[in-house]
């Protein structure tokens, strides 16, 4: 028995690894064990006997299984120990920095745009982007024929045989929220609605999805006076500058009358985009008082009230005031650019703390 003792503890202490020693495991204590075979033995073993050897081979197979585990928890340190060796980190090393993310220039102008205009007290209005051709056309006093429909390239959702649901539009501009917002909140009222629309129109100052803000401000007394006033208040606030120019040019839109499009003096000279100088004209709104029958649409009476829409180009605004030559590369997701145009994310823009 001492001869096994030496040997296999002898044995444990030279195993190299655990499969090693696992090895000495089975055969030592396995079940076909050196020690268990003994164990088998003590049955023919005389009582007298079997009373010394049977505590003797316990306290012998209870001493190598501890010592095999002993050596387990050993060699188990030993390969942390030499992992960490191996993974040692140099946490002199300098770091990389990790890049922030910016605010894209449209949600920086959209924020800009409803601080001015939070400022002569209109509020934010939301409406959905998939609307009604009732909401998105009649209630604007665009009836099915009217050519104004075919002009909007408009794109329209799907509608399966047998749906007899409205039919539903991406909507093309922001005006359906001129009708959701009188229908829940009446006259007086003074509103923009900023938000995304849709035309199948795709060029250097086109895409298919684009943002518009639209104004509403409806009262007793509101005329095309205010409308001006309220329109270059806003662009010497958004341009940060008293002298852009303005042109109000007389126009037609089914839901203003009279109508007036407004365009903003401009030049693209070497393919840069400057405002306010140069010979080119950039629309950036159509506006007008709204049409009484819009008004009735929306269950506002005509007779008592009266006031003046716009509905601006929210990327058309940021093209000019950010030197940003092709709107396409809006929608590319293009990180360099979005660095280069982009916005730190906590300068929220105020008109007391500065737009831009
Ligand atoms: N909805 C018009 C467009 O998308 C703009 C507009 C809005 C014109 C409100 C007049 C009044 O072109």
């Amino acid at each position: 028995m001492d001869d096994l003792r030496d040997k296999y503890l002898g044995l444990i202490a030279a195993a190299g690894d655990e499969a090693a020693l696992e090895d000495l495991r089975v055969q030592a204590v396995g079940k076909k064990g050196e020690i268990s075979l003994k164990m088998r033995e003590l049955g023919k073993m005389s009582p007298e006997e079997r009373q010394t050897a049977g505590p003797a081979l316990n306290a012998l197979k209870d001493e190598i299984n501890s010592a095999l585990s002993a050596k387990k928890v050993a060699l188990e340190d030993a390969a942390l120990d030499e992992r960490l060796r191996g993974e040692r980190l140099d946490v002199t090393l300098p770091g990389r920095g990790r890049r922030t993310g910016t605010i894209h220039p449209i949600s920086q102008v959209t924020e800009e745009v409803t601080a001015i205009f939070a400022d002569m007290g209109f509020s934010v209005a939301e409406g959905p982007q998939i609307d009604t051709d009732w909401y998105n056309f009649d209630a604007l006093n665009i009836p099915g024929h009217h050519p104004a429909r075919a002009e909007m390239d408009t794109f329209y959702m799907h509608r399966a045989e047998g749906d007899n649901r409205p039919p539903h539009v991406l909507r093309t501009h922001t005006s359906p929220v001129q009708i959701r917002s009188m229908e829940k909140h009446g006259a007086p009222i003074r509103v923009i609605a900023p938000g995304r629309v849709y035309r199948a129109d795709y060029d250097q100052t086109h895409t298919p999805m684009f943002h518009q803000v639209e104004g509403l401000a409806i009262d007793k007394d509101i005329s095309m006076a205010n409308l001006k006033w309220v329109l270059e208040e806003f662009v010497k606030a958004y341009f940060e500058v008293d002298d852009v120019e303005l042109r109000f040019r007389a126009s037609h839109f089914p839901f203003t009358e009279p109508s007036a499009e407004v365009d903003i003096r401009c030049s693209w000279e070497g393919g840069t985009l400057k405002v306010g100088e140069g010979d080119d004209w950039l629309e950036i709104l159509g506006s007008g008082m709204v049409h009484p029958k819009v008004l009735q649409n929306a269950g506002v009476d005509p007779n008592e009230w009266q006031g003046f829409a716009f509905g601006m180009g929210i990327d058309r605004i940021a093209m000019l005031k950010y030197g940003i030559p092709d709107l396409r590369a809006f929608f590319d997701s293009d990180l360099r650019w979005l660095r280069h145009y982009g916005f730190a994310a906590l300068d929220v823009p105020t008109l007391h703390a500065g737009l831009s």
